[in-house]
């Protein structure tokens, strides 16, 4: 492990002013969840197109610091043939890429998930690193059910020994290593439930980092904004949102962590930007020693992807959009909204 990579890339993508784009979608994902949506078919040229729109445009290096792809995209080109690696290298964007392989149904854990992808984890991330990929991500994906009394402690447990066991593996490659343990936003529980659910799961995921000695200082947190449940019928009000946020991440974290980013979990790109102004503001009033931007994939891509409909001719009203939503998320990262 050499720090002084692992270093560079945290500074880089911790950049103020600028955020990590989350275009990592699997392909079935990206099919189903991107493209049928705008009735465009999911075929290896289109998940090109749809992440060309992204990737290549003028400009989206001043508000990007870093982008998660998927295998695929890591391979892939622009219209003039440019691999989209080269873009970004020249843009001085920092290459992410998804490691893992999706959270599976647990036998073990009824009615919850464990990820997979442990398997040549080790080969994979050196091959990623000779093709540029800085950092990586591993996403856990923790439910919340109280009427079933979930999450378990067990399955929490389980997916934290799972990535502090990928977090050490790319250390191992001079990787950064990007740790999601998403708490699910799906579900009738209040937002205190939420604030303890995820406080819960992110104290055990350092547990296990700790257990592995990974040291945080070179882990960037993934996280879930503290919202309430979709179908809770609690209003979601961005000061609330910032203020239990912030407490929840200062009760859980390590002052010397790497980072911390949020994930948008299918908030609207409205209601992302606002609650990220929000914790901007409030990590002033409560004290925050660590630094955090946006790591959105949907609250950023959704507009744009309706307003391009798969046609070329919308290819420039999509990127106004676009450029629009990653300068106001610019903005909330620091709290000028
Ligand atoms: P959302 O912002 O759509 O939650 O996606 C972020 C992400 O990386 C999911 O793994």
């Amino acid at each position: 492990m050499q720090t002084p990579i692992l270093i560079e890339t945290i500074e880089k993508m911790m950049t103020p002013g600028k955020g990590v784009l989350a275009i990592d979608e699997s392909n079935g994902t990206a099919d189903k969840k991107r493209l049928a949506p705008i009735g465009v078919n999911g075929t290896p040229e289109n998940r090109r197109r749809f992440r060309e729109l992204f990737l290549d445009m003028d400009g989206n290096e001043t508000f990007l610091s870093g982008v998660i792809l998927y295998d695929e995209t890591l391979k892939q080109s622009n219209s003039d043939e440019k691999p989209f690696v080269d873009i970004l290298a020249d843009k001085d964007i920092v290459i992410g890429i998804k490691v893992d392989e999706g959270a599976k149904d647990s036998d073990e854990f009824p009615g919850e998930k464990i990820t997979a992808g442990i398997d040549g984890l080790d080969e994979r991330l050196a091959g990623y690193y000779e093709l540029g990929a800085r950092f990586a991500k591993w996403r856990a994906v923790i439910t919340i059910d109280t009427d079933s009394g979930l999450p378990t402690d067990g399955a929490i447990r389980k997916n934290a020994e799972i990535l502090a066991r990928y977090a050490e593996l790319c250390h191992k490659n001079n990787i950064v290593p990007m740790i999601e343990p998403e708490v699910l936003l799906q579900g009738s529980h209040k937002m205190d439930i939420a604030e303890q659910v995820t406080g819960r799961t992110l104290t055990i995921v350092f547990e296990e980092l700790d257990r592995r000695g990974v040291d945080a200082k070179y882990v960037i947190l993934k996280t879930s904004m503290v919202v309430p449940g979709d179908a809770s019928g609690e209003l979601m009000e961005s000061e609330k949102v910032g203020a239990t946020t912030v407490r929840m991440l200062n009760n859980s974290i390590p002052q010397n962590i790497g980072g911390v980013v949020f994930l948008s979990g299918g908030q609207t790109s409205e209601q992302a930007t606002e609650n990220l102004d929000a914790i901007a503001d409030e990590m002033q009033v409560q004290g925050a020693p660590w630094m955090m931007t946006f790591s959105f994939s949907r609250a950023i891509e959704m507009p744009v992807l309706e307003a391009w409909a798969g046609k070329d001719e919308n290819v420039a009203e999509a990127q106004e959009i676009y450029v629009d939503i990653l300068k106001r998320d610019a903005w909330a990262q620091r709290g000028m909204l």
